[in-house]
């Protein structure tokens, strides 16, 4: 993580890394690829640390602690949702033929995409049987939102055939990115035994933190700088993703960019003027500022609940700092 990395999400590193390192320790066949992808070694075996934010399993921590819970009965829970969030990375890389990841190569040009489906079904097994030792409501609550994602996973991929609205959009990402960010919340509210209406206001915050994390991911993919997200500018485009950008653009187009965008999106592949066919669209939709306003409201409701939720000062100013950072991430 970089020095302006939110405090929230540099405390429980050391914690997160040992315990994933004890999680995938074995020496199956899959297991060294495993440690590759998750970023705990290089190709070659060599030990290193190249994680991805760990945002899901801090905010179980995180949760779990500030509602008066221990650690320790989180921490499983915590590895076993980094764990599917890494699984569905594997199968995601492989159904947007994407060939990086966290600046590597994926796994699928590494391994080949029926080995690479097997290394995400093993990292999802052994999610199962990490979740199960923090008790069985974590793993349902794991459960349920695995299926979720997966459900979003589908939508999205079906987009990619048609042009869709901005409330098809919104229901997709509810499942596929909002799906394990609210059940980070859950689980960490689970290990702490915290009563219902704890846990269904940190569920609700979820869906707020996590529409505007998919959202701000999705402006990367078109405006996002080059050199810091590892992709070229307009890259969603040119990958026909349905994004939201795309979504608002094309209802609030008039008739003639509204063609333009379905000829451009109709079949085959998107060329450099087609992007900036697309680009154009969008700038006169104002689509740009309208989706950094559509992050700032879903932060803004997302803080307003935070008020109400039973976290003390100095944990709610860590939330809020977290919040802050992800609106404007730049990777
Ligand atoms: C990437 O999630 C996939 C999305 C849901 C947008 P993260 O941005 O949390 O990925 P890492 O684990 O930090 O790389
Ligand atoms: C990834 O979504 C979400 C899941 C794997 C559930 P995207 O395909 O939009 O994200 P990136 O750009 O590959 O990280
Ligand atoms: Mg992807
Ligand atoms: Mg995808």
């Amino acid at each position: 993580m970089t020095s302006d990395a939110p405090v929230l999400l540099s405390r429980y590193t050391e914690q997160l890394e040992k315990a994933l390192r004890s999680a995938l320790c074995g020496d199956s066949l899959l297991h060294p690829v495993l440690r590759y992808h998750v970023g705990l070694e290089d190709e070659h075996g060599a030990s290193g640390n190249r994680l991805g934010k760990l945002l899901r399993p801090s905010l179980v921590l995180f949760t779990c602690e500030h509602l008066g819970g221990r650690l320790d009965r989180a921490l499983k829970a915590a590895v076993a949702l980094e764990l599917v969030h890494n699984f569905s990375l594997i199968h995601d890389d492989i159904q947007d033929k994407d060939p990086t990841r966290r600046g590597c190569p994926t796994v699928w040009r590494r391994i080949g995409v029926a080995q690479a489906i097997n290394a995400g079904d093993l990292l999802h097994s052994m999610a199962l049987g990490e979740a199960l030792e923090s008790g069985i409501e974590a793993l349902n609550v794991l459960n349920r939102a695995t299926t979720a994602m997966i459900e979003g996973q589908a939508m999205d991929l079906s987009f990619e055939e048609r042009l869709v609205d901005v409330a098809e959009y919104l229901e997709m990402i509810d499942r596929k990115t909002g799906a394990l960010l609210r059940c980070a919340f859950e689980l960490g509210a689970v290990c702490a035994d915290a009563p219902a209406d704890v846990r269904s206001e940190l569920v609700s915050f979820g869906r707020h933190v996590g529409r505007a994390f998919q959202i701000r991911d999705d402006m990367l993919g078109i405006w996002g700088d080059p050199e810091i997200t590892g992709k070229p500018k307009g890259s969603d485009i040119r990958r026909r993703k349905k994004s939201f950008p795309i979504a608002h653009a094309f209802e609030l187009a008039n008739a003639d960019d509204r063609s333009a965008l379905t000829s451009v999106y109709g079949s085959g592949s998107i060329d450099d003027k087609q992007v900036s066919t697309v680009m154009n669209i969008l700038e006169r939709t104002h689509t740009r500022e309208q989706s950094g306003a559509h992050v700032r409201s879903d932060l803004q409701q997302a803080e307003t609940i935070l008020e109400s939720l039973p976290f003390d000062p100095s944990g709610k100013d860590e939330m809020r700092e977290l919040v802050a950072f992800l609106a404007r991430r730049d990777k």
